[in-house]
């Protein structure tokens, strides 16, 4: 349920019912728990507006919210700030919806949404680089599906370009050895590159290949569609150890968009929008320096081409309503342009809502850029195997586990501690990497947050079977739980809207907290405890054990029911 949504309107039919009209309609969360759970900050811009005393307006908008029993108290504090308790009444006949299997969250109205990312350069190794990416936006692809849009996940990977004429050389050269020398990207890419510089047969080679690649011929085609095969096999190695929702149905790589990249500079000409200028094809704005080259000189197109043809692909055939692009910040000038492009062309109607999902960079302790120890480029299944291998340390002493057990949990505590490191930040900062920081107990870790499930989840099979009929709210605690409990919903609007999954984690954190609050004060098996405060303290944690669930769920990470 939408909790604020629901005060919200109260609050605005309260207004009309006084003929009131305000800028602000709706409730703020209390700045303060001490000041209840939501307050309205409208009345001292009204009271300007109409040169009145806020206080004398705040008192008759307070007095007509508290007829209503939603509240359990309507308080006016300061210049003329409200100050609202949400009535334990109402969150006692709700919170039972918290335990369906959307944890009390409805779906909204779909859309149908592309998000386009992880997105790796095929002539590459997947690196820390695109780590973010890819934890992101799959959290953000999941996020919008949970909520009701239907999702087209698009990993728009660099499958094209002069550089693979290089490597395709290199590829026929290896022969049968290709496939093998190919596990590592970063080291093939090397060794083509300095065959490419030493010899000039090679080059030659080379640059005819790319010739004959870009005039389609056959077996030059087979060769790279065979390259990129593999190289996408090494991708899909990290996907699925990521636990990530991509696979090759997803895959809509540059190479895709060849063909429309001659018609998308024709359709700008036509349009007027581009002229040639030293005689590369250009789009300019009014507002801007830069213009958005779509083709050189010598005829070859570009990223921004090849991103505005994805664009009119999403738009005409995906028939997308919302596309995102899970991309580096570094690259913010690129999609500003591109974005100003489409819609002037009208690629991109109005309705269709385009946004970078822009993210800083990831750091090492110091503040620079994360490097292996070398100084080398730090290879994403490098670093999963090693989040793997530390989680390990933190289950090896238990005894009654088995080998196989220990492998399950390590992995499932090492890749959530990776994924939740980086969705527990503002996407928008860059990104400390730190090992111990994020395999800690302590703070929003992955591991807090695993462990208060588990643990809730061994107080829950302790009870065995309990009636789930009545919630009776004994406390202060066990209220604000229940309405925390209960504001997942607005939670997850919230973050959909803004794209940022570090409020869910915010919010599952503050949530694991107050439980851990309400446990210690609140026992639940305790000998003595009245039948029907036991039963409402157990669906209270089964409540808050769901919404954890839920959320690290559409967060990627999994939970374990017991560590
Ligand atoms: N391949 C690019 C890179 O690694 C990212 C592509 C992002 N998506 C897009 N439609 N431009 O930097």
């Amino acid at each position: 349920m939408q909790i604020k949504k629901e005060l919200d309107t109260i609050l605005q039919d309260t207004l009309k019912s006084l003929n009131l009209n305000p800028k602000l309609k709706e409730f703020s969360p209390a700045t303060k728990v001490e000041f209840g759970d939501f307050q309205y900050n409208g009345a001292m811009g009204l009271a300007k507006e109409l040169k009145q005393n806020p206080r004398a307006i705040a008192t008759t908008i307070a007095n007509e919210l508290a007829k209503n029993p939603i509240f359990s108290k309507v308080e006016i504090a300061g210049p003329g700030f409200i100050n609202v308790v949400v009535a334990k009444e109402f969150l006692q006949k709700h919170l039972l919806s918290a335990l369906n299997e959307r944890a009390g969250a409805n779906k909204k109205e779909g859309i149908r949404v592309v998000v386009d990312y992880s997105s790796p350069n095929m002539a590459k190794q997947m690196h820390v680089g695109h780590l973010r990416s890819t934890i992101i936006g799959d959290a953000l692809a999941n996020l919008f599906e949970f909520l009701g849009d239907e999702v087209i996940r698009q990993n728009h990977i660099g499958d094209w370009g002069t550089q693979f004429g290089m490597l395709i050389a290199y590829f026929e050269e290896q022969g049968d050895e290709a496939s093998k020398s190919l596990s590592d990207l970063e080291e093939f890419y090397k060794a083509a590159k300095k065959r490419f510089d030493e010899d000039e047969n090679f080059a030659k080679k080379a640059r005819e290949y790319v010739v004959k690649l870009q005039s389609g011929d056959e077996g030059c085609l087979k060769l790279w569609k065979e390259f990129i095969d593999i190289t996408l096999e090494h991708c899909q190695e990290v996907y699925d150890k990521l636990g990530v929702g991509l696979d090759k149905s997803c895959v809509r790589g540059e190479s895709a968009y060849n063909e429309s990249l001659p018609k998308i500079v024709e359709l700008m000409k036509e349009k007027d929008l581009a002229k040639v200028s030293q005689g590369a094809t250009c789009i300019f704005f009014e507002d801007k320096e830069n213009p958005l080259i779509i083709q050189k000189a010598d005829g070859g197109y570009l990223y921004a081409t090849t991103d505005l043809a994805a664009i009119k692909y999403r738009v005409e055939v995906l028939k997308a309503k919302r596309i995102c692009y899970v991309v580096d910040a570094r690259q913010s000038e690129h999609f500003e342009l591109v974005f100003k492009a489409a819609r002037m062309a009208n690629i991109a109607p109005e309705d269709v809502l385009l946004e970078h999902i822009a993210f800083g960079m990831v750091l090492d302790k110091s503040g620079k850029p994360f490097k292996t120890r070398e100084g080398g480029t730090v290879k994403l299944i490098d670093l999963i195997n090693e989040a793997v291998k530390r989680a390990k340390n933190f289950i090896k002493n238990k005894e009654d586990l088995s080998q196989e057990e220990i492998e399950k949990i390590a992995k499932v505590i090492g890749v959530g501690s990776l994924k939740y490191a980086d969705l527990s930040i503002n996407r928008t900062s860059n990104y400390i990497f730190d090992w111990d920081k994020m395999l800690s107990l302590e703070g929003n870790t992955a591991l807090y947050m695993q462990y208060a499930y588990a643990r809730i989840n061994s107080i829950l099979k302790k009870a065995n079977s309990f009636d789930v009929r009545e919630v009776i709210l004994s406390d202060e605690i066990e209220r604000r739980l229940a309405l925390k409990i209960l504001s997942f919903e607005d939670v997850l609007l919230n973050a959909y809207k803004e794209a940022m999954p570090h409020l869910i984690a915010a919010y599952l954190y503050d949530l694991a907290t107050l439980f851990t609050k309400f446990y210690e004060n609140n026992p639940i098996l305790k000998e003595g405890i009245e039948e029907k405060l036991k039963n409402s303290r157990l669906i209270l944690a089964k409540a808050s054990a769901n919404v954890i669930k839920t959320g690290l769920k559409i967060l990627g990470i999994e939970v374990l029911e017991r560590i």
